[in-house]
């Protein structure tokens, strides 16, 4: 433990030490007293509830994997933290920012500034090229179409895809498809990654590699990840591994 001297102010310096408390890094995203229940189609009936109360803290630079079983509410719980759905009660903090606030086209820019998502089905555009679906999320903000797509280029070498820029998505491989909307998530240089299960569609062998390209990426953009995983090895690579179960995040031990 590193210790200052605190000075007591008379002649006779008795000098104590203290401990210092290291500073924590700073709150990225915050949940707090987040429940989710979907209404029933019928508009009458209990309604089916995910979670409730439910309270998330990720610090600048975490990478937190959220496992659990299928249907425990997982995607539903990182459509909350980009703003994509609104909550039945309780709010998602961004700094200062409470999502549930926020109006659709706050919701939209706040998505193309500070979220980058991977989605569990990637929605790659399948007629358009890797560059153009890369470069999709820059020509929404009105970058011209030369510049995104010069960005998009670089992004696509940045995932391994330098040569593959000109491919339809559809022709492209699982693998290299996940690789493509990883770098459609970061094109704008956003703070947060939201990915959910990544890897979920691939073989080992490219799931692994999917799975050391975000952490590489994470690593190398100084960002802020959560990561929706059945894997639990990868969960185990993360510095946090949590579980949604029966509606409450409990915190693993990471063996
Ligand atoms: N928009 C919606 N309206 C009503 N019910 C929904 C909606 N979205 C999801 N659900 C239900 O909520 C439950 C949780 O769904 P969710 O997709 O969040 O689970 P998950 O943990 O991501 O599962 P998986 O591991 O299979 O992806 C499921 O029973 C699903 O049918
Ligand atoms: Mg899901």
């Amino acid at each position: 433990m590193s210790l200052v001297w605190m000075e007591d102010g008379g002649d006779n310096k008795n000098l104590q030490p203290l401990p210092v408390i290291p500073e924590q890094p700073r709150i990225v995203l915050r949940a707090e007293g987040l429940t989710k229940i979907y209404p029933q189609v019928s508009g009458t009936g209990p309604g089916l509830e995910l979670f409730r109360d439910l309270n998330l803290t990720v610090r600048a630079g975490e990478m937190v994997a959220i496992v659990g079983e299928s249907g425990a509410g997982k995607s539903s719980l990182l459509h909350l933290l980009a703003a994509l759905d609104k909550p039945t009660a309780g709010e998602v903090y961004c700094g200062q920012a409470r999502l549930s606030e926020f109006s659709s086209r706050q919701a939209s820019e706040f998505r193309n500034r500070d979220v980058g998502y991977v989605w569990q089905f990637h929605y790659l555009l399948p007629e358009f090229t890797a560059a153009e679906n890369v470069a999709m999320p820059l020509l929404a903000r009105g970058m011209s179409r030369p510049s995104a797509l010069a960005k998009a280029a670089n992004w696509l070498a940045e995932v391994g895809l330098k040569a593959r820029g000109e491919h339809r998505s559809g022709e492209l491989s699982g693998g290299e498809q996940q690789r493509v909307s990883l770098a459609r998530a970061l094109v704008t240089e956003p703070k947060i990654l939201l990915a959910d299960e990544p890897t979920g569609d691939l073989d080992t062998k490219t799931g692994e590699t999917v799975f050391d390209l975000i952490q590489g990426l994470h690593q190398a953009h100084g960002l802020t990840s959560v990561l929706v995983t059945h894997n639990l090895d990868f969960a185990a690579r993360c510095s946090r591994m949590l579980r949604l179960r029966n509606g409450a995040l409990e915190d693993l031990a990471k063996s």
